[in-house]
């Protein structure tokens, strides 16, 4: 808690530590409300360090210590100093020495979810970022890098189940007592935010997996009792990802074991700990009766995320936090060429797109931007970003792009075997690139030091007479809080001018001659592409495959953008087409000059892609979908009406369904549920076409379209389907949605992650009293503020998934917001402070909202002991 203004962490003022730890033996005795660590501590003076016989500084917090023994002799408190973080010895060996330090805490009362808790009865631990040191005093940096042993003893009846990091080594039961005990040795060295213990009265499944080299490795799966026939789609997905990363990276597994452990109360969605990844359940559990199409999803590919920093985040781990996105962004971006190598490229690709534009776009155009590594933050537990995930991803993508894939692949193995067992920087990550493809890659290295998203005007001219084609392209980017001036940057643009025929014109640039790759790059702030010999005027595509994560103000006509919906050889820059248009069809309605024959135009252009028997439905469901609220917001800049938006957005979708009521009908004919539920892509995508289309019907023709879904509904077998249905009459204000929320939650009381569905589907309900809504729904009895899952789809679902009821012009969606914090803070700080992102928008609003969730902020920044982590945020929002 805050007793001072708290103070920023700079990345300048990186030192090495001046001890390094080797080796750490711990010994847990579990008890619920009072567990105690004994922690064997291996020291010496790290060679590298600077500073001569500093004194030790442990990091440490909301733990008690008991007793310190140096080199075997007990410390008196004399010679040491206990502080609120911190244990200090001032004076330590300047030769290798050993530290026995005995604590105890009390993970029953542990809200937060970081260091050791209880969650659904089992313990279990959560050290990413700084959470270690709620469980010993330690140097709790990545850059400490130990081996780790780990004894833990607990009652044999109601914690049968021992786990720890790497191998297990030996069990047995403590003669004369009802406790028995494990031993896990993890072999290799490792982070302190790595470790995880997890001991409980668990269920389990196991299977193998034979690794390229012929080892056979141990999977297990392990979840509260009753569920372990809801884990077969994970561990499905786990040797998928075991597969895919031998093939594509040579990547093998490195131990004997692996395990994975789904708990209901945790903070994200899961993480990486060595041979141990711990889940939220969510990201785990599925059966068809359970999941929906994006749960089957999202646990593919978070379970391939996880297994993935193994080696980006293990094996190669970060020198400090402010190199996060080392590891996170290349794990994105390696799960996402995961999920485009089993499942659709193109699909994955624009669904990659639209996460980057409605979370990440929002965090680089307001106060809370960041470079992908950030220079100082005040709590790291912040810088969790779309940002450092989701740029950093697209990031190593532009690396790729620029090198080719044979050079990226040459530049990971090297990146492996340069610095396999180190704590690295993205420096050296981004050396054994421009090493492995002889790329000068120093312009480039701006993405991760400057923040905000570039715009890029693209101006074309064709001559007939020389047939010359001559595009402009300028960059810009504006400046984001503490940076005022920005460089240009090195932007890899995928290129194609496509002629009448919608086929692709050869690209001879001017100077270079025939482009093997489709590819042009940006440098300077302004350049001119002069391509020769181009037989006919063509239609540029510009940014194909979103091959930088920039903002496009091409300026093409409206029948070049229906050309390019039409005919676009590339499906991503299709898709674009439809966006920018459906885009600029909002805007003209919200700004009150709409013409009708531009959504004829538009719906036309629709009708031929749904009819086309040669695009694929998930393709489909997606042009079906205009750019999001927030994307028009983002889009007007300034001013903004939400509730005007919406009303320009729904009344747009309105007359599209107007038009395509003859396709929508044909669509739900031939998608209907043909046999049992299978998650495979084509059923997935038929199911997305069929969700799509009814969302569009509702729209279209009430009356008709709730009885379609409500008919929908109640025959409904699957997850899929159930919630397609409700979810397509949450957007109209009808006793009939009432109806079928209570009979979903009739049928599902019992299914915790069934209510987080239902809570999320009426945080989504559009209307008025929307915030009333929410605040009677804090107060169920089925809404637990300590869960994570239940205040994200309640209160997340809310704000991200409502945003006409989040900025209500009188204020009650802020209210209930603001409240919210207020009370998680003292819980929570991290789900907090994640909530209080959701603020980071209201500079675009119109005056009265505006100085509503003004004064909400200042209202959250009077609170008298608010945690650091939601002090960064609302500070950073409030102040700007
Ligand atoms: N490192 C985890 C991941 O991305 C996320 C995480 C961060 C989980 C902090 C818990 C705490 O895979
Ligand atoms: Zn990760």
């Amino acid at each position: 808690m805050k007793t001072e203004t708290p103070q920023p962490i700079h990345l300048t003022d990186y030192r090495p530590v001046p001890y390094l730890i080797d080796s750490v033996d711990l010994d847990f005795q579990l008890h619920p409300d009072a567990t105690q660590v004994r922690a064997r501590l291996s020291l010496r003076p790290n060679p590298a360090s600077t500073t001569n016989n500093a004194p030790l500084v442990l990091d440490g917090e909301k733990i008690v210590l008991q007793s310190l023994v140096l080199d075997g002799a007990l410390l008196q408190p004399s010679q040491y100093r206990v502080g609120e973080q911190s244990l200090t010895i001032a004076n330590v060996p300047a030769a290798p020495f050993t530290l026995e330090i005995v604590t105890t805490c009390n993970p029953a009362a542990n809200t937060e979810l970081s260091g050791l808790y209880v969650s659904g009865g089992v313990f279990c631990t959560q050290c990413e970022a700084e959470g270690f040191r709620r469980i010993t005093y330690f140097l709790d940096r990545p850059d400490v890098m130990a081996r780790y042993t780990v004894r833990m003893e607990a009652e044999r009846a109601s914690v049968p189940v021992l786990l720890s990091n790497g191998n297990p080594r030996e069990d047995g039961l403590i003669g004369g007592t009802t406790r028995h005990y494990a031993v896990w040795d993890d072999p290799f060295p490792k982070p302190s935010y790595l470790f995880a213990l997890v001991a409980g009265d668990l269920g389990a499944v196991h299977d193998t997996f034979t690794t390229m080299s012929g080892r056979d490795v141990s999977l297990g799966i392990y979840v509260l009792k009753g569920n372990e026939d809801r884990c077969a789609w994970a561990m499905e997905s786990l040797k998928e990802s075991m597969r895919w990363d031998e093939r594509r990276f040579g990547r093998e597994y490195d131990l004997d074991v692996f395990n994975i452990v789904a708990v209901p109360d945790f903070n994200m969605g899961a993480m990486e700990n060595k041979g141990l990844n711990v889940f939220n359940d969510k990201y785990i559990l599925a059966n068809p009766e359970t999941a929906t199409d994006a749960d089957y999803v999202n646990i593919e590919a978070i379970i391939a995320h996880e297994y993935f920093h193994n080696w980006t985040g293990n094996r190669i781990t970060c020198r400090d936090w402010f190199q996060l996105c080392l590891k996170e962004g290349l794990t994105v971006f390696r799960d996402q060429e995961f999920t485009s190598d089993l499942r659709s490229r193109a699909v994955k690709r624009i669904s990659d797109v639209k996460t980057l534009r409605a979370r990440q776009f929002p965090e680089d155009n307001g106060p809370l931007a960041h470079p992908p590594r950030p220079s100082a933050y005040i709590e790291i537990n912040n810088f969790y970003t779309p940002t450092v995930y989701e740029k950093g991803a697209e990031i190593c993508r532009m690396m790729l792009t620029l090198i080719g894939e044979q050079a990226f692949r040459k530049a990971m193995d090297l990146y492996f075997a340069r610095h396999d067992g180190e704590a690295a920087s993205v420096e050296q990550f981004v050396a054994c690139m421009s090493d492995a493809s002889g790329r000068d890659l120093s312009q480039f290295f701006t993405w991760y030091t400057q923040a905000g998203t570039p715009s890029v005007t693209a101006e074309g001219h064709y001559d007939a007479a020389s047939k010359q084609y001559t595009l402009t392209l300028e960059q810009q980017v504006k400046p984001t809080p503490g940076q005022e001036q920005k460089q240009p940057l090195h932007i890899p643009l995928g290129i194609g001018l496509v002629g009448p025929d919608g086929a692709d014109m050869p690209l001879d640039l001017d100077g270079v001659g025939t482009l093997n790759t489709p590819l042009i790059e940006l440098r300077d702030q302004r350049q001119t592409f002069r391509f020769n010999n181009v037989a006919k005027r063509p239609v540029l595509s510009l940014n194909r495959g979103f091959s930088a994560p920039v903002k496009m103000e091409a300026t093409l006509a409206m029948a070049d953008e229906l050309f390019l919906m039409g005919h676009d050889s590339d499906s991503f820059n299709r898709w674009e087409a439809g966006q920018r248009l459906g885009r600029k069809l909002v805007l003209d309605a919200y700004r009150g000059t709409a013409a009708e024959a531009d959504v004829a135009a538009y719906a036309a252009a629709l009708k031929k892609i749904i009819d086309d028997p040669a695009v694929d439905d998930a393709f489909k469901a997606l042009m079906l979908v205009l750019p999001s609220e927030g994307e028009i917001a983002a889009a007007l800049g300034a001013e903004v009406d939400t509730d005007k938006v919406h009303g320009a957005r729904d009344g747009l979708r309105t007359a599209l369904a107007a038009h395509l009521d003859g396709e929508l009908g044909a669509i739900w004919q031939r998608t209907g549920e043909p046999g049992p539920y299978r998650p495979d892509p084509a059923s997935t995508a038929r199911r997305g076409l069929r969700q799509a289309a009814l969302a569009l019907m509702v729209m279209g023709n009430a009356k008709r379209g709730i009885a379609l879904a409500l008919a929908e509904f109640e025959a409904a077998h699957n997850m899929s389907a159930e919630m397609g249905a409700l979810a397509a009459l949450m957007q109209v204000d009808c006793p009939e949605r009432e109806t079928a929320l209570d009979r979903f939650h009739a049928r599902h009381a019992h299914e915790h992650l069934l209510i987080d569905k239902w809570l999320m589907l009426n945080a989504q309900a559009q209307g008025p009293n929307a915030a009333a809504r929410i605040e009677a729904l804090t107060r169920h009895p089925d809404f637990r503020w300590t869960t994570p899952n239940k205040v994200y789809a309640l209160l997340s679902g809310f704000v991200g998934g409502n945003p006409a009821g989040f900025n209500a012009e009188d204020g009650s969606g802020y209210r209930v917001i603001a409240d919210a914090i207020i009370r998680l803070d003292a819980i929570n700080p991290q789900v907090a402070s994640r909530l209080a992102t959701g603020f980071r928008s209201c500079k675009l609003l119109n005056s009265s909202r505006k100085s509503a969730a003004q004064a909400e902020l200042a209202r959250i920044l009077a609170e008298p002991s608010l945690s650091r982590d939601v002090f960064e945020i609302v500070s950073k929002i409030a102040g700007s």
